[in-house]
């Protein structure tokens, strides 16, 4: 089951020493969640963004951003400038933290979208599919990752005093055991049709089947969701967290107020590519998924 290493970092730049890094690199391969307890996203001229905001949607999850497309996801809720100037600072200073933490990583990692997550998890009506207080792995449906790593980056930066409470669950090995047996095969002319009228962004994979599989199967099956060993934490404000969310089984219960940082690593950049979904999976099934 997922556990939570802890290092004592204080700021974005702090260099790591080589036992730091090696005990990074180490949790979050093995499946466990790196805790940054003492590492806090300061807000500057941001702060206003977190006034509660009436004018946005409960179905809104978050606000993203990258550097090609800009802010998506706003509506008129809040100041486009001021929320990208945030946004880029956390993709910045989460660079700067792997760079130094994870320096075997650096050169590898591909950037990907930095969020806010401004509304409340709990209470919130979201379709099951899209409900994150249900445990589950990350898969993207439309955006396919060819068997890369999700690697992201969280900081709880509610400012009146609330935890982010996480939900943690069973190891992918055993995820996968329970649920690949009754799973469809992947087909190559659905992949090929999804492509073509631009469901996905690229070709889903075989990986990128059985990922998505498991993320809905997952989130489906509420004898699972009951029954599946699990635990809580709460992460305070002001602490910063990172995991690997295709590997981890994690639900988000309850918090207000996030930011987040995707990064995609290739599995041939990792210290133990074995350790991957793609290889427990080809290991499970007996072929090759990409
Ligand atoms: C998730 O990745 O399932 C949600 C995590 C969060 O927003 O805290
Ligand atoms: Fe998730």
């Amino acid at each position: 089951m997922a556990t939570l290493t802890e290092l004592a970092l204080t700021h974005w730049e702090d260099s790591c020493s080589a036992e730091q890094q090696n005990t990074a690199l180490q949790a979050l391969e093995d499946g466990h969640v790196v805790l940054l307890p003492q590492l806090s996203f300061d807000m500057q001229q941001e702060a206003s963004l977190l006034n509660d905001i009436s004018t946005m949607s409960g179905k809104t999850k978050s606000i993203s951003w990258d550097a090609a497309r800009g802010v998506r996801g706003q509506g008129d809720a809040y100041d486009a400038g001021l929320l990208a100037s945030m946004l880029e600072r956390y993709a910045v200073q989460t660079r700067t933290l792997l760079s130094n933490l994870l320096p075997t990583y650096a050169s590898q990692l591909q950037q990907g979208n930095t969020s806010f997550r401004p509304a409340e998890i709990a209470g919130r009506s979201m379709s099951w599919r899209k409900d994150d207080t249900r445990l589950h792995v990350d898969s993207f449906p439309s955006s396919p990752t060819h068997g890369k790593r999700i690697l992201r980056v969280f900081s709880n930066i509610n400012p009146h005093g609330a935890p982010r409470v996480w939900k943690l669950g069973a190891p992918f090995s055993q995820v996968a055991q329970h649920f690949l047996p009754a799973m469809p095969k992947p087909s190559a002319a659905t992949a090929a049709l999804l492509r073509w009228i631009k469901v996905t962004k690229s070709l889903r994979t075989p990986y990128d089947h059985y990922m998505l599989q498991l993320h809905d199967r997952m989130k489906a099956d509420l004898a699972y969701q009951a029954q599946v060993e699990q635990y809580t934490h709460a992460f305070a404000p002001g602490q910063t967290w990172m995991v690997y969310t295709d590997l981890v089984s994690h639900a988000a219960l309850r918090g207000q107020h996030a930011l987040e940082q995707t990064w995609l690593l290739p599995v041939a950049a990792m210290g133990d590519p074995a350790k991957s979904p793609l290889a427990i999976l080809e290991n499970q099934l007996g072929r090759s998924l990409v």
